[in-house]
């Protein structure tokens, strides 16, 4: 039975009827530019052709209430209940109703109409595996609350509110590339956002490359603590270098040459995290003409140069990681792999070519589970549309 058929049959089992629509809103792998988009730089990224899944009908009751089939758990919220974080009974909010709860905070604090929902939701995004789960379910249900509130935001519009959701309800200070990815996904196609300008476009995938996102299973707790420390190094670079140059905003405005004269005025670390995010938005800066022009090789060594970078620098890597990515890289076919996403565990992503893949899949998977006795999984993806209410 595939995920829609379940998410229906557990609503019809729960509610006693057939949900009145299903919304889906996939997860997204990022190519490169990885830690810039909180710091206005540009990124890579596509949604993939995994997502959340969202069953659900209006109802007349106070509270929505939602099915979580991953969690095997179920909770239920009003506008009254949404600024405690509880629930209709009172006891808290499960931490993954935060996400759904969220949106609808969000929408209310937009003066949206807002109806109550009966709702079941199931993902095949491998939650805390960097491919953006989270975002995945604030676009389903923000697609979910649109419907039944019949009124439109564009895509741009609701991955904001779902980031404002994730900062200001859920409390974990994103940036806005995985709810973008997840809203304006494209079929066949990479995103390239200017973080700054909000200003996007679609970039072809060359014809003789597959992506292939490598799990390392490993999943890192906590990590939001990690990312936040990452994000106010950043800061605290940017508020060093106004006293000689005033009027940067933020790294973005740092060319790498000017960081290369005045490094040495920013604390060890604090010059380690920043050089990464200087280095990185050249890179890609570079990326769409290399991409444009079908130039895979010259793309792949920047996403491995990009991994050195992410392990070395802003130091978010793992042993895992580090093993998943050399592999790959020392196999015939593969022009570039590195970790995808925060970090800390998770994914790798990998360009691969097209005629090579499946041998690539195996090796990589016999070699990492050779060096880690892990079994790893491995997933040739497609790069797929945005979040939408399906038919
Ligand atoms: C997480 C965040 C994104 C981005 C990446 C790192 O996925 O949600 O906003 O910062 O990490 O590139």
């Amino acid at each position: 039975m595939n995920i829609i058929e379940s998410i229906t049959n557990i609503y019809h089992e729960k509610f006693g009827h057939t949900p009145a629509h299903i919304a889906r809103a996939p997860g997204r792998v990022n190519l490169l530019g990885e830690h810039v988009d909180y710091n206005n730089g540009f990124v890579l990224p596509a949604a993939i052709d995994r997502a959340t899944y969202v069953a659900f009908s209006p109802t007349n009751a106070r509270h929505s209430t939602l099915v979580a089939v991953d969690f095997n758990q179920q909770a239920s919220f009003s506008p009254q209940t949404l600024p405690s974080k509880t629930q209709a009974d009172s006891s808290s909010l499960p931490e993954w109703a935060l996400y759904p709860a969220g949106v609808m905070w969000v929408l209310l604090e937009e003066n949206l109409p807002i109806l109550s929902m009966n709702a079941v939701y199931a993902s095949d995004v491998p939650r805390g595996s960097g491919l953006s789960s989270s975002a995945s379910v604030e676009m389903a249900f923000m697609i979910a609350w649109q419907t039944l509130g019949v009124w439109t935001l564009p895509s741009m519009q609701r991955a904001l509110l779902g980031q404002k959701a994730e900062n200001k309800y859920v409390g974990v200070n994103c940036g806005i590339m995985d709810q973008f990815a997840s809203a304006c996904g494209v079929e066949n196609k990479l995103l390239l956002l200017d973080c700054r300008s909000l200003e996007w476009k679609t970039i072809p995938l060359p014809e003789k490359v597959s992506i292939v996102i490598a799990d390392t299973t490993i999943r890192r707790k906590l990590t939001s603590g990690e990312y936040n420390k990452r994000r106010a190094a950043c800061e605290e670079a940017v508020r060093l270098l106004k006293s000689v140059l005033p009027n940067i905003m933020s790294l973005r405005d740092v060319s790498v040459d000017d960081f290369n004269r005045l490094a040495m005025k920013l604390p060890v670390e604090i010059e380690k995290s920043a050089r990464h995010v200087v280095e990185e938005i050249e890179r890609s800066k570079q990326a769409q003409a290399l991409l444009e022009a079908g130039d895979v090789e010259n793309f792949g060594r920047l996403m491995n140069e990009c991994h050195v970078s992410l392990r070395d620098l802003y130091k978010v890597s793992c042993p895992e990681l580090n093993v998943m990515a050399g592999i790959a890289q020392s196999i015939k076919g593969c022009y570039g792999a590195r970790l995808t996403g925060a970090g800390f565990g998770g994914c790798t992503v990998n360009l691969v070519a097209r005629d090579r893949v499946d041998d690539f899949a195996q090796s990589l998977a016999s070699g990492y589970e050779s060096e880690t006795g892990i079994h790893p999984e491995i997933h040739i993806t497609r790069a797929s549309n945005g979040a939408e209410l399906l038919e």
